[in-house]
């Protein structure tokens, strides 16, 4: 197939990229050259702009399908849609779960519960207008191209590449071992999707010429917070115990932390149904422990400094969870006990960039 990828170079799209051409697929990528411009140098490259709404290079040609992995407002896909009429056959759209209302949801919602009302008139993207503005684009999708659209709604995604370090966050702290400072129920539920799965899935899609919606969520495993960490310990051969910290002060956007993922946990049956492949929780955890160490543990965007963590630990009453088996992963082996190990030296330790105070110091991958 003749796939053309709107997008394509940073983390969803360039994973939908790779597994389109490890299918055979031929890939045409249409974005600003900006983001990792020696990605995929053997590709053809359609330069465009859709904040500017320029879509000239465009012009020409026709392909089996699009992957729009760069849409966020009704004006990216109006001008994408308008450009490219019937020279594609299928349009397929990365939405998200944020589509979804979020109030009187119960575990294991279908993609039929009730979306929120569409944003038409915004394009500023914050917590509030992200979901809105995908349910207009979804919309505009469907009227468009009808049986000839796709619509992928993901959930949090996790691998190489994750330019939202939430995942990663829990990674890189669970291999530093110790007492890990958790400011949530260790056995909040949470539900993340390995980036290759939704690669391979969305090439699946297009395959196959399915129409319709689906949430894509993972793992097929279901897990907590508590558990994920200590898959991730599990993984790096760590120990870790954790600690129940108060939220109060909390940085904004705590890595994986949400007061009511319990109500928002999707049911992956319909995507699973279609194709979605199930990697284990941690396989991906590997891969991306792995990724950060060789990209050299750079300072991180979201979590706890280290400073906020020592003082949070310090002021926990220090609750020893881990022998609570309720938040472990099924089935899984406890990485850690309500051992003693010492915390690695905090001054070896960089988990997350910190506006407010510089933070380089950085631990030597192990
Ligand atoms: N990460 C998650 O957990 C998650 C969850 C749910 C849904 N999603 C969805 O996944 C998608 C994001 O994936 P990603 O950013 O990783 O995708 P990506 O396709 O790997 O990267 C974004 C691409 O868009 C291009 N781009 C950015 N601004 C552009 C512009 N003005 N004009 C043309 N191209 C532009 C970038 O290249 P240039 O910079 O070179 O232009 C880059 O190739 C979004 O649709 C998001 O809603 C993500």
């Amino acid at each position: 197939m003749r796939i053309l990828v709107l997008g394509g170079t940073v983390f969803v799209g360039r994973a939908v990229v790779e597994a389109a051409l490890a299918r055979g697929h031929e890939v045409t990528l249409f974005n600003r050259g900006r983001s990792a411009p020696q990605l995929f140098p053997r590709l053809e490259r359609r330069p465009g702009d859709r904040e500017r709404g320029d879509y000239r290079s465009l012009e020409g040609g026709r392909w089996d399908c699009v992957a729009d992995v760069s849409g966020y407002v009704p004006r990216h896909l109006g001008q994408a849609m308008d450009a490219l009429g019937d020279r594609v056959e299928r349009y397929l759209f990365i939405s998200s779960h944020a589509v979804y209302r979020r109030e009187g949801l119960r575990p294991g919602a279908t993609e039929d519960t009730p979306r929120r009302p569409p944003l038409r008139d915004a394009e500023e993207l914050d917590g509030e207008t992200y979901g809105p503005l995908k349910v207009a684009c979804e919309d505009d999708l469907v009227a468009r191209y009808g049986e000839r659209a796709t619509i992928v709604r993901a959930g949090k995604v996790a691998g190489p590449h994750d330019p939202s370090d939430m995942f990663t966050y829990w990674v890189r702290r669970a291999a530093w071992g110790g007492r890990v400072a958790l400011p949530a129920d260790p056995r909040q539920p949470v539900q993340v999707l390995d980036v290759d799965d939704l690669g391979q899935f969305v090439t699946r899609l297009l395959e196959d010429r399915r129409p319709g919606a689906f949430q894509a969520v993972g793992p097929a495993r279901p897990t907590t917070l508590g558990g994920l960490i200590e898959t991730c310990a599990r993984v790096a051969g760590s120990q870790v115990e954790l600690v129940q910290v108060q939220d109060r002060e909390l940085p904004a956007l705590f890595p994986l932390v949400r007061s009511n993922w319990a109500s928002q946990l999707r049911s992956s049956a319909r995507a699973r149904a279609a194709g979605l492949p199930a990697t284990p929780l941690a396989e991906t955890a590997a891969r991306v422990l792995a990724w950060d160490r060789a990209r050299g543990l750079p300072a991180l965007s979201h979590g706890f400094t280290e400073e906020q963590e020592r003082s949070a630990l310090e002021a926990a009453a220090q609750p020893r969870l881990n022998s609570d088996p309720a938040w472990s992963q099924p089935g899984a082996p406890t990485a850690s006990s309500a051992s003693t190990a010492s915390p690695s030296p905090a001054s070896q330790r960089a988990p997350c960039r910190d506006h407010s105070k510089s933070r380089s110091v950085r631990r030597p991958p192990r």
